[in-house]
């Protein structure tokens, strides 16, 4: 067990520059992990982050997809996840052999998936999407060319509607998403008349069609920074709030309501398993680490270069660094 007196944060500063290593932290992570990070941000942020890295080793606070991103662009380097068991709902809907099948079943479709999901998926698929670069890509594909796209049905829905593009959509959803309760969050509109409903598109439709701003994680972060409103509504994971928060701390923000008042669903299970203690651990131990055959990483690789080649450059934040 660890020493209760460790200075926990001290600790990680000093195997960081030890191991000349770089923290890399997604916006759903516990407040005390985003600060302690290099560098935090979505999905996309992450990716052309730790493609870009010159550190040695890679230590990725949020979910095992997002490490094995990091380790798929950037393979020299050492990749370490605080806890390996960092899942994500959408990555487990959606099967390699199961996907595999029902691409074949669709012949002449190009298949856009959704970066929460494992390496083998990606490296079956044509083109990797996140929240933030997906509606740009779509309209880059060509009219007449029909889409396949997985693992997520609400934001695949979103962006049908969004672009007008008919698309076949895997059944997959996120646990923490797909809970908020359209009924609740109309009694808590009321009670907060002049409060703005900023949502991420993995929401389902009916929160969706309450929104006033719909968009990644870094999009709702900029959306509440620059607008001339100071109450919003937070349908999306809480531990973005921090965030928020220290971006314009005379703002106030609400986290939307789940189905269920008694529990806090609305946290991410799988980002919840990292802590400080095991981000210590990992790097003391340099492991969990993700490894990966090369075979199946060149494969996983290339819908991921497509990505980024497709992607609008990287947007900054009002008052960012
Ligand atoms: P973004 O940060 O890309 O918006 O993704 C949200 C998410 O659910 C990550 O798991
Ligand atoms: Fe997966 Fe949802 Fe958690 Fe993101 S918030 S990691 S999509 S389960």
């Amino acid at each position: 067990a660890l020493d209760p007196g460790l200075d926990l944060e001290a600790e990680i500063e000093r195997l960081k520059r030890a191991r000349n290593a770089v923290i890399l932290a997604h916006y759903y992570q516990d407040s005390e992990i985003q600060d302690l990070a290099d560098f935090v941000g979505d999905s996309l942020d992450l990716s052309r982050k730790a493609a870009a890295t010159k550190a040695d080793v890679i230590v990725f606070c949020g979910v095992r997809f997002m490490a094995e991103v990091a380790k798929i662009l950037s393979p020299s380097r050492t990749v370490l996840v605080p806890d390996m068991d960092a899942g994500c709902s959408l990555e487990s809907s959606c099967p390699p052999e199961a996907f595999k099948a029902w691409r074949a079943k669709h012949p002449g479709h190009v298949s856009l998936t959704y970066i929460n999901c494992s390496a083998e998926v990606k490296a079956l698929s044509d083109i990797i999407v996140t929240s933030s670069n997906a509606e740009a890509i779509i309209r880059q594909i060509p009219r007449d060319r029909p889409i396949l796209f997985a693992p997520d049905k609400f934001l695949g829905g979103y962006l049908a509607r969004k672009t007008g593009r008919d698309m076949v959509l895997w059944p997959g959803t996120c646990v923490v998403h797909e809970q908020f309760s359209e009924r609740e969050l109309v009694k808590l509109r009321m009670a907060h008349p002049k409060a703005k409903l900023a949502a991420h598109p993995e929401c389902p439709e009916g929160i969706l069609r309450m929104a006033d701003h719909i968009g990644s994680t870094s999009s709702l972060i900029k959306y509440v920074s620059e607008a001339a409103e100071d109450e919003f509504i937070i349908a999306t994971e809480p531990h973005i709030i921090h965030q928020m928060q220290k971006k314009v701390p005379h703002k106030r923000f609400i986290a939307a309501p789940g189905m269920d008042e008694s529990c806090s669903c609305n946290a991410c299970p799988f980002m919840a398993l990292n802590t400080m203690e095991k981000l210590y651990l990992c790097l003391a131990d340099m492991e969990p680490r993700i490894e990966m055959e090369e075979k199946l990483r060149r494969a996983a690789e290339k819908p991921l270069l497509r990505m980024l080649e497709m992607s609008p450059p990287a947007q900054k934040l009002a008052g960012a660094a």
